[in-house]
């Protein structure tokens, strides 16, 4: 098993096992543990970063977990262990670091459809809502920048077989029901940074 995973399950044994202090659990670096070092992610277990996502959008995610429109199984019971106010103590923490460097975002199919979406499709820009300066991001949308790309196509086969979701809310199960296996591989990698392998 991967190291990352490894550390991950017992992270989970831990807080689950143990009678954990509430004031534990709202501590960042038990997070840290699984979503790296200031909320920076892990793109080797393909877990998301936190750091500079909207607040809103952090908080949301949790109460999602904890209500069982989007599941995981390590994050669920994270989520489940916490309050509502440990949810916006802790968004509020993640929003303010700062977002990791801006990558070099590779060429290809995956960038086509993030800055040009197609038309044919009905199928808007990615970046439209999710790039950092979108003119369409608010404090529900993500940056998709720099997360690893295991975790982005995951997130779009969870919407395309109805396992994440905030039921009738929101474009994105709509948009991933018309993406290709192919499209899902190359738009993630794009946002990752990773260069493709043709
Ligand atoms: C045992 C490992 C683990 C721990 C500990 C953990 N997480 Fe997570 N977290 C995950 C995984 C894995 C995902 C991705 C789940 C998925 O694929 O939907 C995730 C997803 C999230 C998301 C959704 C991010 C997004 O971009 O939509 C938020 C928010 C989050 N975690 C917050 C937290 C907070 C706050 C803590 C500390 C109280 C925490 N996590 C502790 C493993 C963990
Ligand atoms: C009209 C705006 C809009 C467009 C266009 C859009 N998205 Fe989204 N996207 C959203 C919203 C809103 C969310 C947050 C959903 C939630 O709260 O669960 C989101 C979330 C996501 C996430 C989850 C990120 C995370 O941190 O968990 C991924 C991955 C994603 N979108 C990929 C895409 C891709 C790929 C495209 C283009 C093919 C796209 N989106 C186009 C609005 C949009």
């Amino acid at each position: 098993m991967e190291r990352a995973a490894r550390r991950a399950i017992l992270v989970v044994g831990v807080a689950t096992l143990l009678p954990l202090s509430a004031s534990a659990l709202r501590d960042p670096g038990f997070c840290d543990g699984c979503h790296g070092e200031g909320g920076r992610g892990d793109a080797h277990a393909g877990i998301p970063r936190l750091a500079g996502l909207p607040a809103r959008y952090l908080e949301r995610q949790l109460e999602a977990f904890r209500s069982g429109e989007r599941t995981s199984p390590l994050m669920s019971p994270v989520a489940e262990l916490l309050g509502p106010e440990d949810g916006e103590a802790l968004a509020g923490h993640y929003a303010a670091l700062p977002t990791p460097p801006a990558a070099v975002l590779p060429a290809g199919s995956g960038k086509r459809l993030a800055r040009s979406g197609d038309p044919t499709r009905g199928l808007a820009p990615c970046d439209a809502c999710h790039a950092p300066a979108a003119r369409l991001r608010g404090e529900d949308i993500p940056v998709l920048v720099g997360q690893p790309a295991r975790y982005l196509a995951r997130q779009l086969r969870a919407w395309r077989s109805g396992r994440r979701g905030r039921p009738g809310l929101g474009p994105m199960p709509g948009i991933a029901a018309k993406l290709s296996e192919a499209e899902i591989e190359s738009v993630a990698a794009y946002y990752a940074g990773v260069v493709e392998r043709e």
